[in-house]
C-alpha cells in the first residue's frame, strides 16, 4: 500500500503569519517523525514559479503548480505544508479535490492589524499606489468557507494557533496523539472537534 502523507495548506493575506506557522507546524512535525516539505509563496516564485506576476491567471498558475507538488508528495508519505496567500477558493478547492488528504488552515487577522504590522512594507507601498493589485487592497481575497483550521492571529498566541493545528491533525488521524501537555483549553478542544464533526470529519 502506498505510504499516505497530508497537505496542510495555509491560506490568508500577507502578513496573516502563514510562513510562521508553517514553520513552526514543520519543526512539530519533524519531531515527531515525519517528513515535512513547506512550499511557500515567497520562495516558490524565486524558482517553480519565477516569472509569474500577480494577476488572477497568474496566481492560478502558481497556485496550481503549488498543488501539484503537494500532491506528489503527500501521495509519497510527507507532509506537504503550503504557505500561498491562495486567494482563490476555486483553486483551492481544485487542490482539495485533487490531494484528497488536504487540511485548509485559514489565517485570519483584520486588515488594519496587517497595516500596521507590515514587515515587509508591501501594504504602505500598495495604500500609496506604488503597487497595483495587491491582495485585500485592490485585489481580492475570498476567505474559505469550510476551512478545518481557523487560527486568529490578531488574537492567539503563535504556540495556540500551533497547538489548534496538532489538535485537528490527531483528531482526523494523519498522526499520532501525544501525550505532551496541551496549549489549549477544554472549550478551545471542543470547538475543534465541533468544526470537525460539523465537515463529517469525526
Ligand atoms: S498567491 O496569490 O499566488 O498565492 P503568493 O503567496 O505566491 O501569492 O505570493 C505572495 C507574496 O508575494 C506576498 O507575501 C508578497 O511578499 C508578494 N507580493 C508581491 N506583489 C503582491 C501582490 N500584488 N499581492 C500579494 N502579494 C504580493
Amino acid at each position: 500500500m502506498a505510504k499516505k502523507g497530508f497537505t496542510l495548506w495555509f491560506t490568508g493575506m500577507s502578513g496573516a503569519g502563514k510562513s510562521t506557522l508553517a514553520e513552526r507546524c514543520r519543526d512539530e512535525l519533524l519531531e515527531r517523525g515525519l517528513g515535512v516539505e513547506i512550499l511557500d509563496g515567497d520562495i516558490i516564485r524565486t524558482n517553480l514559479s519565477k516569472g509569474l506576476g500577480f494577476s488572477k491567471e497568474d496566481r492560478d498558475i502558481n497556485i496550481r503548480r503549488v498543488g501539484f507538488v503537494c500532491d506528489l508528495l503527500t501521495r509519497n508519505g510527507v507532509a506537504a505544508i503550503a504557505a500561498c496567500i491562495s486567494p482563490y477558493t476555486a483553486i483551492r478547492d481544485e487542490n482539495r479535490e485533487m490531494i484528497g488528504r488536504f487540511v485548509e488552515v485559514y489565517c485570519q487577522a483584520p486588515l488594519e492589524k496587517l497595516i500596521e504590522r507590515d514587515p515587509k512594507g508591501l501594504y504602505k507601498k500598495a495604500l500609496a499606489g506604488e503597487i497595483k493589485g495587491f491582495t485585500g487592497i485592490d485585489d481580492p481575497y475570498e476567505a474559505p468557507k469550510k476551512p478545518e483550521v481557523v487560527v486568529n492571529t490578531a488574537e492567539e498566541t503563535i504556540d495556540e494557533s500551533v497547538a489548534k493545528i496538532m489538535r485537528t491533525l490527531e483528531l482526523m488521524n494523519y498522526i499520532p496523539a501525544t501525550e505532551t501537555e496541551q496549549e489549549y483549553s477544554e472549550e478551545e478542544e471542543e470547538e475543534i472537534k465541533k468544526r470537525l464533526s460539523d465537515l463529517g470529519y469525526i
